[in-house]
């Protein structure tokens, strides 16, 4: 049996690429910083705050599995204009977004090594389409892709694929309004499954995924993402 990690598993998208993975018959160990505590088979979830190195070296040393496949997909959003954005908001966007993905990616590598597995970083469209009240999330988001582009060409010739996914908006949570034209965060699990099922020599370093028929409409801001 493979085992994937998977950073914030327990809602959103993260809960999404978990279910798509226990279905294809893979373990779930889920590094999250609230725990879901539902009861799923091959799924196991640790206390873990990803913004915190002492936090994930603690969850390192409970895991004695090998991982096959790792997903780095914790992250949060903070809008602001710049002028206005607390110091409190920056400060844990960068520790979430960049530092906790850093820190994961450098304490677990070894074990990708010891299973040439694949490693996906969910990115967002925000590290290419900027708008107002973004600099906290779109820069943290494009760093993100400037660290999965160099662990690409460190890992490459050790057989493991690193892919950054470019995403579009994702319906997350029942927000209570029409979203289903939005990505279901099963749909992206399904395209990560088709990335990792690939022949090992074909690779998929970075995608962008998008809904096809997002809403047409003016908005501004952070509601301009939904409409590319
Ligand atoms: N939603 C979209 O439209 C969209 C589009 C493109 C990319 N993305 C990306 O997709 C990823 C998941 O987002 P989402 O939409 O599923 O957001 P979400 O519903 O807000 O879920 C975020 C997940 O990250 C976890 N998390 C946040 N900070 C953490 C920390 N310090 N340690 C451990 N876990 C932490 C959250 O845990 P808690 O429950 O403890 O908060 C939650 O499980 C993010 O990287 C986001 O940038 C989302």
């Amino acid at each position: 049996m493979k085992t994937a990690l998977i950073t914030g598993c327990n809602r959103g998208l993260g809960a999404g690429i978990r279910n798509v993975l226990l279905k294809e018959g893979y373990r779930v160990i889920g590094l999250n910083r609230t725990l879901s505590k539902e009861k799923i088979n091959n799924y196991v979830e640790i206390e873990c705050d990803i913004s915190n190195l002492q936090n994930i070296k603690e969850s390192k040393k409970i895991i004695t599995d090998k991982i096959d496949l790792l997903i780095i997909n914790a992250g949060i959003r903070r809008f602001e204009k710049i002028e206005n954005l607390s110091v409190s908001d920056w400060e844990a966007s960068v520790n979430t977004n960049l530092n906790g993905a850093y820190y994961v990616l450098n304490l677990f590598i070894e074990s990708i090594k010891e299973t040439n597995g694949d490693i996906i970083i969910i990115g967002s469209h925000s590290e290419k389409y900027t708008f107002e009240k973004g600099g906290a999330y779109c820069s943290t988001k494009l760093a993100l892709r400037g660290l999965a582009e160099c662990l690409r060409e460190e890992l490459r010739y050790d057989d493991i694929r690193v892919s950054y996914l470019s995403l579009g908006s994702i319906k997350n949570r029942d927000h209570g309004i029409y979203e289903e034209w939005k990505l279901m965060p099963e749909e992206v699990g399904m395209a990560i499954l088709n990335i990792i099922k690939l022949p090992k020599k074909v690779y998929i370093p970075y995608l962008d995924i998008r809904p096809l028929k997002p809403l047409k409409d003016d908005r501004e801001g952070i509601e301009k993402l939904q409409y590319v």
